[in-house]
């Protein structure tokens, strides 16, 4: 894809529908009693993962004349071979389903995905008695053999949405009560939907406590708009002078929204308005206008609030007067790439003042960054960062691997030309 600078952006963008939350509407929907409705849920391919490994297993998933999408509750069926394709999130959370199920099931992805760590499912997973087998260094392809499982009391090592999901997930059909206890809180989008689902959940803290043996009621689930493909437009329109988009019904959960935060505290002009809910997630439309930035600190307790913005936080650090900081965000390394490799090496391709560290990066600006040949490197969120570096640039910015951006948000290009026209 060849990206050339923009002059200004104008107009509304309705980003895809919530990839985290359409993954576990579906997942749970499928282990629910009764007719789910999911309404809203994203093109890409990491959904079509999930509906594709749900259907394989026996799920009963169809798209409906309105586009809403039917799940009925089916048995489940093992000794399949599925493929969660890109999708981590499809991975894992699955992970947590097989371990309750009888029977042998094989998961493996593509080549990035079977180079992410798995060890941090299996293990919790494996205690609660599923056995499992993993590709050498805990990797995928993995196999589980699921059956009857007991609760555990975990405390997960690293910050993980997908691992405290998986546990939970596999906690429904495990005996006793299954308790999950954060160090720092992640998004919580699987304890707001077993609630919704009539799924008595505790929380305390930082702990979740779910009893097993508890089914989950099926619902009518209405997924907001993806704050995560928000925030390219949102970067895009504070750094591109003279822009203002306005960005309709984008789910605003406080466990996602610290990129809002750290931009408005970088001095940002955005703005959450009509504010309301879908189920149990708070919704908004978001107005952004061009403004100057400063530059910010962003330490450990903040990273899984904006875990997936850090690559486009990097590019408007770039614009930022003076220096921004990332640290504690050593989880980048494990995403679809190395990101931290990614972000340092694509903008410094492009001429920004940017130093990598082990867990983050230090950005000096502002930089008028210069158009250049940058990859992707196999990784949608790099490719859509990248392009609004491209925006920002002098001459044009070739981005290699760009048709990866599929996989979450397939109309990417198309509304970015809309707002830019
Ligand atoms: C996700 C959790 C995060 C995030 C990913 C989606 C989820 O991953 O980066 O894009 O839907 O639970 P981790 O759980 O690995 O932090």
């Amino acid at each position: 894809m060849l990206v050339q600078p923009a002059e200004r952006l104008r107009g509304t963008v309705r980003v895809p529908g919530d990839k985290s939350i359409a993954h576990r509407a579906l997942i749970i929907g499928s282990m629910a009693k009764g007719k789910h409705v999911v309404e809203g849920a994203p093109a890409g391919a990491d959904l079509y993962s999930t509906v594709s490994c749900l259907r394989s297993l026996g799920a009963f998933i169809e798209e409906m004349p309105d586009g809403r999408l039917l799940v009925l509750s089916k048995e489940f069926v093992s000794g399949k071979h599925i493929d969660a394709g890109n999708s981590g999130t499809t991975a894992r959370l699955l992970s947590g389903l097989l371990a309750g199920l009888p029977g042998e099931t094989t998961i493996d992805g593509d080549e990035s995905l079977r180079g992410r760590p798995m060890d941090r499912i299996v293990e919790p997973l494996s205690q609660m008695g599923a056995d499992i087998a993993t590709a050498p260094g805990g990797r995928l392809p993995i196999t589980i053999r699921g059956g009857r499982l007991k609760a555990i009391s975990h405390q997960p090592p690293v910050a993980s949405a997908q691992v405290k999901s998986a546990i939970l997930i596999a906690g429904l059909m495990a005996e006793g009560i299954t308790v999950v206890e954060e160090r720092v809180p992640t998004r919580d989008h699987t304890e707001r939907l077993l609630a919704a689902m009539a799924v008595p959940v505790e929380i305390d803290g930082h702990k979740i406590a779910i009893r097993g043996g508890s089914v989950p009621r099926a619902a009518q689930v209405k997924i907001p708009g993806d704050l995560s493909s928000a925030a390219f437009f949102v970067v895009a329109s504070v750094c591109v002078p003279g822009s203002e988009l306005y960005l309709p019904t984008v789910g605003i959960n406080p466990t996602r929204t610290g990129a809002i935060r750290v931009l408005q505290e970088m001095g940002a002009s955005i703005e959450l308005i009509n504010h309301a809910s879908f189920l149990e997630e708070p919704i908004a439309d978001i107005v952004v206008k061009s403004s100057e930035l400063r530059g910010t600190t962003i330490g450990h307790e903040l990273i899984p609030s904006l875990i997936d913005e850090l690559p486009i936080i990097a590019v408007a650090a770039t614009q930022a007067e003076g220096e921004t900081t990332v640290s504690g965000a050593k989880e980048l390394r494990y995403k679809e790439s190395d990101r931290i490799a990614a972000i340092v090496g694509n903008l410094k391709r492009m001429g920004a003042d940017i130093e990598a560290r082990d867990d983050g990066f230090v950005i000096r600006g502002p930089t008028r960054l210069k158009g250049n040949k940058v990859s992707s490197l196999g990784d949608h969120r790099v490719a859509m960062a990248m392009t609004i570096a491209g925006l920002l640039a002098t001459g044009q910015t070739h981005i290699e691997r760009s048709d990866i951006i599929g996989v979450s948000y397939p109309s990417f290009f198309k509304d970015l030309q809309t707002v830019s026209g």
